[in-house]
């Protein structure tokens, strides 16, 4: 299994040019499932996550190709993907893979809605909580389709198609309202979704469904209305840039110290991110081809944050925030409201000396003078990522171990580091 070697205390400078967003990508991907046409997707990111999408789709028989590689990349490696799903030939989407990528349980709506009926996998347990699926159930339920569960299967049925209705949500989900909107374009009528998510992967979800042909209005909004149409069809699409890459490589610019453009980045999908950094004395300005980040031998300074649904600040930075305030001069406070269960990296950040403590839901970060290498590994994805920013800056050599984590998520980040200055490199095998 394939480990990272950093060897730590060298600053970032140069240019890092931001990916097209996973958590965009996915969604997005899965929307073929709703039209026979072709959906060709633009700045795909080439991560491990897509690649297993793919396959899943392509069980559903889903028709996928790639193109648009750089110069010197293999066939495969080429940001933009089209997909056909002229016939749905399985409505079942098995244990194997579910249980592999959470994600790939959003095929149930769509699937239902295009072809009355699914048989999907409950993907079960995951690091960072229990993650139940009831809000993606009551989408189908509210939207008219018969749900049963058997063998670990949710097995829904819709032969006369969905019919539109009000889905309130008890509470915020990046997920099931992407449900929801999968299954509301193409069902009888009108469809409320009441408390929806805001964050930006939802709204381009349906700037996408807009394009095929769906009727959406109140995107970005707690409040999304539908009106379903009878059918959708192909389109072009580039998925947006992902707003956690950006974060993520300004906290470690912002670890290291140097001067760093993020190519590509779009602040105003970091509204509540880069005060943050700021505040941590970071200094941070937005150009017309992205966001410089830049730090110049000041000690970090403390903050005190909470995690929320957007626009406030995402989860999927806490790990990242985390690492970043282990070297500040003072004491921070995060707060994980989102996930029961995402402080993973806690462990690991101690054993590279950082002064942590745990209660409840919230980590106290008593910033130490310095870090120092040592052997890691996490278990998700930002938690890894956690590890290389601390990495960056801890005294001689930290091996982070199962990066496979990391290739889920961040696209080709030795080599996006590397070119910057860090002592990164990957250990094959
Ligand atoms: C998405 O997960 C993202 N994944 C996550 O990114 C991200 O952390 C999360 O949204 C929150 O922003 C993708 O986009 C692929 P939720 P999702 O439904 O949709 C609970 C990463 O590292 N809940 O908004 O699964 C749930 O347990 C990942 O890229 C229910 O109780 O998250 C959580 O506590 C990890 N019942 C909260 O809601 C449900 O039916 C929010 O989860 C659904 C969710």
């Amino acid at each position: 299994m394939d480990r990272i070697k950093i060897t730590g205390g060298e600053r970032l400078n140069g240019v890092i040019t931001v990916s097209g967003a996973k958590n965009a990508a996915l969604p997005l991907m899965i929307a073929s499932l709703l039209t026979e046409q072709t959906l060709t997707l633009e700045n795909v990111p080439r991560l491990v996550d897509v690649d297993m999408l793919e396959r899943i789709l392509r069980n559903h028989g889903v028709d996928t190709a790639h193109d648009g590689r750089r110069k010197g990349q293999r066939l495969e490696d080429g940001d933009t993907l089209h997909l056909t799903a002229k016939q749905i030939v399985d409505t079942t989407a098995p244990y194997d893979l579910v249980s592999r990528m959470r994600a790939s349980f959003w095929v149930l709506g769509p699937l239902v809605a295009r072809c009355g009926e699914a048989r999907v996998s409950l993907p079960g347990g995951c690091a960072i909580g229990t993650r139940p699926v009831d809000l993606h159930l009551l989408v189908l339920e509210k939207l008219g389709a018969s749900l049963n569960l058997e063998d670990g299967y949710v097995v829904a049925k819709a032969e006369n198609g969905l019919k539109g209705n009000v889905i309130s949500f008890p509470f915020v989900s990046v997920g099931a309202t992407h449900t929801a909107l999968m299954s509301a374009v193409l069902a009888a009528g009108e469809t409320i979704i009441e408390n929806a998510a805001r964050e930006p992967e939802v709204v381009d979800l349906g700037d996408c469904l807009t394009k095929m042909g769906a009727k959406i209005e109140g995107l970005g909004t707690s409040t999304i209305r539908i009106q379903g149409v009878n059918q959708l069809f192909g389109t072009r699409h580039s998925v947006l840039p992902d707003r956690i890459e950006t974060g993520t490589y300004a906290m470690a610019v912002a670890m290291t110290g140097g001067n760093v453009l993020l190519r590509g980045a779009r602040a105003d999908l970091l509204d509540a991110v880069l005060p943050i950094i700021k505040q941590a004395g970071v200094d941070v300005k937005v150009e017309n081809d992205g966001i410089r980040v830049q730090r110049n031998g000041a000690r970090l300074k403390p903050v005190k944050v909470a995690t929320e649904p957007y626009p406030g600040f995402p989860t999927d930075l806490q790990a990242q925030l985390m690492a970043l305030m282990t070297r500040a001069e003072g004491t921070s406070e995060i707060r994980e409201t989102i996930f029961e269960n995402r402080f993973m990296h806690v462990q690991e950040l101690a054993r590279l000396g950082a002064d942590i403590s745990l209660k409840g839901d919230l980590a106290t970060v008593t910033g130490v003078d310095e870090l120092a290498g040592a052997p890691v590994m996490a278990t998700d994805l930002r938690a890894s990522v956690s590890l290389v920013i601390a990495g960056l800056a801890a005294q001689g050599e930290t091996i982070i171990n199962r990066i496979y984590h990391i290739d889920r998520g961040f696209e080709r980040i030795e080599q996006k580091l590397g070119q910057c200055g860090a002592k990164i490199e990957r250990l094959v095998g």
